[in-house]
């Protein structure tokens, strides 16, 4: 049973601001990165795989990877959980959808409003100049063809900063939203991390949609167990029937 007083919010609601994280893909076959057994990073280090020195001293281990996760997207749909938000989106008269996701299946379930705070997997970019290019996939470590310069998977990796625009999009939805939603992420990472709490010191109504409560948890407003693909489109049946 879904807190009243969070679809009331949401009834009420003016804008509404999303941030998903892994949890939401998982239902889609995805694997997260930080649970136990399951995690990415339970079975690689991000250090070799996720970072700019890493890419520095084996490009063609790090492509090898995100080919391996390109290919593992491109075989996945989106689930109800990513749908459930879509729909959300024509229910309020405002939604900001940002994702720590580079999935891009916000967008083939779609939702329009999407902000990818850590890029797109699908997105190719020349290391040198940061540019977004098309490359030839053939090559184990395909090369920039304006500058012959290495060409990098266009997500952002530990150590770097997220793009600005990105940056500053998220914050402003944060700090204007009236219901913030934190779905399907530990809440480790910062600078996401930071946007509930700041919706938080907004007055916002937060809630957290997680099968385990995360550390934040006991600072929000909701912190409603289950799995994102269950429990979206039941708080979605709650509200449509009063915001047609
Ligand atoms: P994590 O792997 O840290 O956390 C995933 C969260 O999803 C956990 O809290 C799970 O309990 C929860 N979860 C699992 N299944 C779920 C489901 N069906 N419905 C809802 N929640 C579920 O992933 P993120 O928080 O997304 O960054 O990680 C944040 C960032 O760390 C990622 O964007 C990535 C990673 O390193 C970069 O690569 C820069």
């Amino acid at each position: 049973m879904l807190p009243e007083a969070l679809i009331q919010a949401l009834r009420e609601a003016r804008h509404v601001c999303v941030l998903t994280g892994a949890g939401i893909s998982a239902e889609s076959g995805i694997p997260t990165f930080r649970e136990a057994q399951t995690g990415l990073w339970e079975k690689h280090d991000p250090m070799d795989l996720a970072t700019p020195e890493a890419f520095l001293r084996d490009p063609a281990l790090v492509w090898r990877w995100y080919r391996w996760r390109r290919s593992l997207v491109a075989g996945a749909t989106p689930n109800p959980g990513h749908r459930a938000l879509a729909q959300l989106e024509e229910l309020v008269p405002q939604l900001t959808l940002v994702t720590q996701n580079v999935d891009g299946l916000h967008v083939r379930a779609g939702s329009r409003n999407v902000i990818e705070f850590h890029g797109n997997l699908f997105v190719t970019r020349c290391f040198v100049e940061g540019c977004v290019i098309e490359v030839d996939d053939e090559a184990e470590v395909p090369s920039c063809p304006a500058c012959g310069g290495h060409a990098r998977p266009g997500v952002v990796w530990f150590g770097e900063a997220i793009p600005e625009q990105a940056l500053e999009r998220s914050f402003a939805a944060a700090q204007d939203c009236d219901v913030f939603l934190s779905i399907g992420t530990s809440s480790l990472v910062y600078p996401a991390a930071g946007l509930a709490e700041l919706a938080k010191r907004q007055r916002a109504v937060v809630a957290e949609i997680n099968p385990g409560p995360t550390g934040l948890a006991d600072r929000f407003d909701f912190a409603i167990p289950g799995k994102a693909g269950a429990v979206l489109p039941e708080l979605l049946a709650g509200l449509s029937g009063d915001r047609r």
